[in-house]
This record gives structure tokens, sequence and C-alpha cells, in this order.
């Protein structure tokens, strides 16, 4: 898989021999946290890699969603922008999972050995038990809301990624795990059957922070903290100013690293205006003011002309549809080889 090992023996991947997929589950529309913790990094992954592989995890977001038309809005606005956001559909296979059937078939071959057990440990499950211990609920209760797609989620995350023989997974901490289920389900597979499946790795970015949102809390849209990705310049602004901070006045000297503004500006500013922006805090003279008004700016810089493309795109879904459909069949293409190698492996 391109790996060598560097001077202090840990394992160096070349990533320009991977194949990288990813999937986005479409359950909201991404904010600038999503943005620079997750999409930018991973389209930045895309360019690097040898091929690459991304889809929009709709029987995912089925666990969660109920209302048949915001599945079918959210599955646009996700690919939408992420299209906007420089994802190039000439050089990512770029799908809806709903698209490729060949994942479900491979998910039923996996369930035959994927230990129950396994799944039981899985974080999601977890923590969704854990809710309901905390709400009280006893015994067969524990399971309470809980759906089998949320159960056996890893499964079908598995198959996701085995189907198209990905090597590189990019994922947030939170979905390590995922991966490494990926790895134990398709190595009992290959185990009994003979090797058919390639194990993936997972890849965590050094850099994927946590942004803050406007109020200090972690960015989330449940905190409704968030910026988000495409609106509105003066909205955007208006939102930027709203930033807390504290009451220092703009004479004063200030620690950066305490300032949300600074935090933020990290992402967006060019390294000479970060440079500038924290000396003038640490000097004073950098009001907050003027400084929200650099971070709208640098902002703006980043995502004016992705927000036109967004709604652009999003005036044709026809167009949307007929590039999902296009991706799809080059997934399929090399889904439906994996699903015959496993058919034959298990005697079917
Ligand atoms: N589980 C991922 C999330 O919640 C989304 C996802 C589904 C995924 N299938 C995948 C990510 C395969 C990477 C590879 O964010």
């Amino acid at each position: 898989m391109g790996k060598t090992i560097d001077h202090k023996g840990f394992k160096v991947m070349d990533i320009s021999k991977q194949r990288v997929l990813t999937g986005v589950k479409p359950t909201d529309l991404p904010h600038i946290g999503n943005y620079i913790g997750a999409i930018r990094p991973a389209i930045e992954l895309t360019k690097k890699a040898e091929d690459s592989f991304l889809f929009i995890a709709d029987y995912h977001a089925l666990n969660i969603l109920r209302d048949p038309k915001e599945l079918k809005e959210y599955s646009y606005q996700v690919a939408a922008a992420w299209l906007a956001l420089g994802l190039d559909p000439d050089k990512t296979v770029f799908y809806r999972q709903s698209d490729v059937p060949e994942i479900f078939e491979i998910t039923t071959l996996l369930s035959s050995v994927a230990p129950k057990g396994l799944m039981n440990r899985a974080h999601a499950y977890k923590a969704a038990i854990d809710k309901n211990k905390e709400l009280g609920n006893t015994g067969q209760d524990l399971d309470k809301g809980i759906n089998m797609g949320l159960y056996t989620y890893p499964i079908l995350m598995a198959a996701d990624i085995l189907s198209v023989k990905s090597t590189l997974i990019p994922v947030g901490k939170d979905q390590v795990q995922h991966v490494e289920m990926t790895r134990d389900i398709a190595g009992t597979f290959n185990h009994i059957f003979g090797e058919v499946f390639l194990l993936p790795e997972f890849y965590v970015q050094e850099k994927t922070e946590l942004l803050p949102g406007i109020d200090g809390r972690k960015m989330s849209k449940s905190y409704n903290n968030h910026i988000p990705l495409f609106m509105d310049s003066k909205k955007r602004r208006k939102l930027i100013m709203k930033i807390m901070t504290d009451s220092k006045l703009p004479e004063e000297a200030k620690n950066p690293d305490d300032s949300l503004i600074y935090q933020l500006f990290c992402h967006f500013g060019t390294d000479d205006a970060k440079q500038e922006m924290r000396a003038g805090f640490e000097q004073g003279g950098m009001g907050y003011g003027d400084a929200k008004q650099m971070l709208f700016e640098a902002i703006e810089s980043h995502l004016k002309e992705p927000s036109e493309r967004y709604v652009e795109l999003m005036s044709d879904k026809k167009n949307i549809d007929a590039l999902l459909l296009k991706g799809a069949e080059q997934a399929r293409a090399v889904a439906t080889e994996t699903l015959r190698n496993a058919r034959v492996a298990v005697g079917l």
C-alpha cells in the first residue's frame, strides 16, 4: 500500500498511491466548522491521492431523518456544498450511496461474519444506550428508540469502504473506531473465505481542530453558534460582529490566543494578516471591532465565490443528479467486481 518507515519507526504513507474514500451523511447543511475541520482537508487529500471516492451517505442519514423531503433536500445541499467548495467530479468519483445497490448486498454478506458483540461496543450505539440510562430507563428499555440501522451502522460503513476497494479513509477522531471495525470485519471474512477485501487504513488529519462558535463553545448547529457556509454577505457580517469578546478597550493589550476572533482568523487569514492581528492584540491598538472586520473580510474572500456557485448549483438539481449518476456508474463498476468475488468466495 505504498508505505515506508520513517527514522522513528513509524509508518509513513505514500498518499499518491492511495485510494481515498469518504462518506458524508446528509443530515445538515455544513457550516464553516465542518469546512475547516473536514471538507477542506478531505478535498486537499483527494488532490494528493492516486484516486478518490466521495459519496453522499443517504442510507446512513435514513437512520435519523424521517421526512422524505428533508432527506432529498439535504442530499442536494450537501452535494452542492462539496462541489461549490472545490470537489472536482472529474477527478473524484462522486455518488449517492443509494445509487450503488452492491453496497447493500455486501452489507448482508458482511453481516454473516460481523460479531454482534462488536456492534455492542460501537460508540454511537453505546452513546444511545447511555442516553437512555440517563433518562432512567432500565432492562429492555435501554434499547428504546434505537433502530437496527444505528445498531448495524458499522457494517454498512464497512461495506461503503470495502465495496470500492478504498485504502485510506480520512476521518474525524469519532470515526476511527468505525474504520477499525471495518478492518476487523473484513479480516474475519478474509480469514474464513479467502482474500476478498482490502483492509483500509484510517487517516486522522493532525490539524482537524475543533472550531469555536461565536459564543466560544464548539461550533455546532445544535448550539446555534455556527457561521453558515453560504449566506448573504450582510448577514454574515452581522453574525461575525456578534462574536463574543471581553470588554477590553482597543488600546489595551490582549492575549490573541484567548480571542475567538483570532482563533477563527487563523484558519482564514494570510500569514501576514495573522501576524498583524496577533501583534495588534499583544501590543494593544487592535480593537475587537477592527479585528472582526478583518475576520469578516477574510471569510468573505474564501466563501464569496463558493456561495455564488452554491446558489447556481442548487438552481439546477437535474445537473447534480446527472453528475451523481455518472459517479455511481463508476463506483458500481468497482463494487460489482468486489461483490462478485465475495459471492463466489462464500459459495453463492
Ligand atoms: N459515518 C460517517 C459520519 O458519520 C459517514 C460515513 C458513512 C463514512 N460511510 C463512510 C465516512 C465511509 C467514511 C467512510 O460522518
